[in-house]
């Protein structure tokens, strides 16, 4: 597709599923729309525009397509491995009470995993834990506790499984100790306002599409919404460039930590 039935198909895409192009990098999203448009309407936008806009499930299968739900239990399991040994210990010194989001939570593998371990070091504390996505679907899935295929729980050992889930037809589900710790809510990164004063928000493989300037705001308003020496759990194929900038100090490949002088601060 060309510039110009891009810019025309940028607010069907919109109307129908409430994502706006704006704020994805342009020459990726018309290689992956091009090869979808060629599958589901024989390679024409305009017909692709017209099925979106008057088919809901059409125009649902295009969010499921954007939206990229890949997600595991914990996710490239070493970059867990400082969360779980440094930085959680630090941050259950500090409080007894944590304040936690998981930013573009899927359908749940990644706040429950942090439940999990959250338990597993402390139990019983009365930690806040916020999970939020973009997709209704998913975050529907994800506060009934699932059900998980077997291949989701790979990275779990078989002690993990007997003491976090229950096994039933066709999969296994979240029990209630870890489903009742996690808050689900629907929620547009790019659109939606959000809390503050987090000691922990995880925003993994999430904004890997977004452009450099969406990307950008949207991190300084993590660094905002972070407490002084809150930490910034990023993905394994992910780096902040401009992290000083923020207000940020590099822990690690995938952590980030705000520092106690921000030096930008922007209202979320
Ligand atoms: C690849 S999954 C990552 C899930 C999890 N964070 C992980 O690393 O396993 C990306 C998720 O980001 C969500 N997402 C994409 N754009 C979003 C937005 N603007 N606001 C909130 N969530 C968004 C998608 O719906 C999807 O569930």
């Amino acid at each position: 597709m060309n510039d110009a039935e891009y810019e025309r198909l940028m607010p069907a895409i919109q109307r129908s599923t409430g994502v706006d192009l704006n704020f994805y990098k342009p020459r990726q999203m018309v290689r992956r729309l091009d090869g979808y448009i060629s599958r589901v309407a024989g390679g024409s936008t305009q017909t692709f525009a017209d099925l979106i806009e008057k088919d809901p499930a059409a125009a649902d299968a295009l969010k499921d397509f954007l939206t990229i739900n890949v997600t595991d239990f914990f996710r490239d399991p070493h970059s867990w491995t400082d969360l779980e040994t440094k930085v959680l210990p630090e941050l259950l010194a500090r409080s007894s009470a944590l304040k936690i989001w998981s930013a573009g939570c899927s359908q749940g593998s990644e706040p429950y995993t942090i439940a999990m371990i959250l338990e597993t070091l402390a139990p019983n504390r009365p930690h806040k834990i916020l999970a939020t996505d973009l997709d209704a679907k998913v975050v529907d899935r994800a506060a009934a506790g699932g059900p998980y295929a077997k291949s989701d729980l790979k990275n779990l050992s078989d002690a993990q499984l007997r003491k976090w889930f229950d096994e039933e037809d066709g999969g296994f589900r979240i029990n209630n100790d870890i489903r009742k710790r996690v808050t689900f809510r629907r929620h547009n990164l790019l659109m939606d306002r959000f809390d503050s004063g987090f000691d922990l928000i995880v925003c993994r493989n999430v904004v890997i599409y977004f452009s450099e300037e969406a990307k950008h705001d949207l991190n300084e308003r993590f660094a905002a919404a972070l407490r002084p020496g809150g930490y910034f759990f990023i993905g394994g194929t992910e780096t902040l460039l401009d992290a000083s900038t923020m207000g940020f100090e590099r822990r690690s490949t995938s952590l980030y930590q705000r520092g106690p002088d921000l030096v930008v601060a922007k209202a979320a």
